[in-house]
């Protein structure tokens, strides 16, 4: 009797050989921009406790109250595998004290994320971000310093029709002032609210400020805009952004609503999307945290960050720039008795770092030059009985179909001067 398969979970997906270069080239790109930009990297656990989202990130979030993989474990501890991670990174920077080493801390990480959210294109329950957190500034330098950072990891792996949204929710006055003004303006509206904005409306008003439903942006084109509730200093921070931004060449749209669904958020806030993308189009999310440090039992510390989903970046990415086989020789073996030679000399190619590959279910010579060709190998590298008995090789370029003969003991030399 067969047995029934066991498959991955909804919303989870196996990142199979053929997909897991374009994984690594963006991963070798962020980790290259990364530290241009002088940030290092910070790996967290994959689970904390409960607590830490729920007091960061926000009870009355989407986040908290319905996407997170939280329980309890044998000890009566209640955790959560990580939804975001500036949380977690923020209290990694509090527990080592990295504050108290240095004053600013310029931190990067790439990491799988977990939330319960309903899969579709773009959106999945298992996912991953790569993002930046710098903590120690309030001062807009940084703002612009990750904006940038995050446009020259997109423009290097050449995503393009790309739009940052941008913002400024204000400090923490500023938003008390403004929730109770969109309170205020809604609530002659209430009765034509959806249901979820009605729930938000007591919550999380400014929330409603991102509502997909028609009915409510017609209403909300009316609503009292957040630049009239921003504090001098709001102002300040603000323009001197957008000074910095057109200094460097940023485009940006400006998006009074653009609020974002966490709790953390001060003053800058931003988005950016991509046009390639269909419903979910942000494929990064970002701002400041003012508040964080402080409301984690930190010493009071600026920050700011921004995290952008790979998988989204990859969906945006052209599918070509990923065609890039490792493979530069695969050694064709003409027979049983050259299996050892061949074993060898593979050995001594993949030393001076030539990734070599041979046939290892003994193929008709016909099929491995069809392998070679198929996993995108420069050269194929033939060698049999006759090749042994002479102490040569042929070896043939298969782009352009050129054969040369090299001798045996002198072929490490030979690919050594071949330009790759
Ligand atoms: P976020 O907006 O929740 O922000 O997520 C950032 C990005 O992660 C989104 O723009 C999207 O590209 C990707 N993303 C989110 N959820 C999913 C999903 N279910 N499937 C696929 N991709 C997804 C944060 O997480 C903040 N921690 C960002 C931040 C860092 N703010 C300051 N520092």
């Amino acid at each position: 009797m067969s047995k029934e398969i066991i498959r991955s979970i909804k919303g989870t997906q196996d990142i199979l050989p053929d997909k897991s270069n374009r994984w690594q080239a963006l991963e070798s790109t962020i980790h290259k921009t990364a530290s241009k930009y002088g940030y290092k990297e910070i790996r967290t656990p994959a689970f904390e406790r409960t607590e830490l989202f729920s007091r960061s990130v926000g009870e009355e979030t989407d986040i908290v109250s319905k996407e997170m993989y939280s329980w309890i474990d044998q000890g009566g501890e209640k955790l959560t595998l990580k939804p975001e991670l500036t949380a977690s990174v923020a209290r990694a920077y509090i527990q080592h004290n990295l504050g108290g080493l240095r004053p600013v801390n310029k931190l990067y990480y790439i990491d799988a994320l977990f939330r319960r959210e309903r899969p579709q294109k773009g959106r999945y329950r298992q996912f991953h971000q790569f993002g930046v957190e710098a903590f120690g500034s309030e001062h807009p330098e940084v703002d612009a310093e990750v904006i940038a950072l995050a446009l020259s990891i997109f423009n290097s792996i050449g995503l393009d029709e790309l739009q940052l949204k941008l913002n400024s929710i204000g400090s923490p006055q500023c938003r008390k002032d403004y929730r109770d003004a969109i309170r205020e303006f809604l609530k002659p509206h209430f009765s034509n609210l959806s249901e979820t904005s009605q729930k938000r409306f007591n919550n999380n008003p400014l929330r409603i400020l991102d509502t997909k439903v028609p009915q409510e942006i017609s209403i909300l084109e009316d609503a009292p805009n957040i630049s009239n509730y921003w504090t001098d200093d709001d102002k300040v921070h603000f323009e001197e952004l957008l000074t910095y931004l057109d200094y460097i060449n940023i485009d940006y749209k400006l998006t009074p609503r653009l609020v974002r669904g966490l709790d953390y958020y001060t003053r800058t806030t931003f988005e950016i999307t991509s046009s390639k993308l269909g419903a979910q189009d942000a494929i990064c999310g970002g701002g400041r945290y003012d508040g964080l440090v402080e409301s984690l039992g930190g010493k009071p510390t600026p920050g700011i960050g921004f995290a952008a989903g790979m998988e989204r970046i990859l969906l945006a990415m052209n599918k070509d720039s990923s065609k890039n086989s490792q493979v530069q020789i695969y050694i064709v073996g003409i027979g049983q008795s050259v299996q050892s030679a061949i074993i060898k000399l593979a050995e001594d190619l993949r030393r001076i770092n030539i990734a070599t590959e041979f046939d290892v279910i003994r193929r008709s010579l016909k099929a491995q030059l069809r392998e070679a060709n198929k996993i995108g190998a420069k050269y194929a590298l033939l060698i049999g009985d006759q090749e042994l008995k002479s102490k040569s090789v042929e070896l043939k370029n298969l782009s352009s179909g050129d054969q040369e003969k090299v001798e045996l003991n002198k072929i490490i030399e030979h690919m050594n001067s071949l330009s790759y």
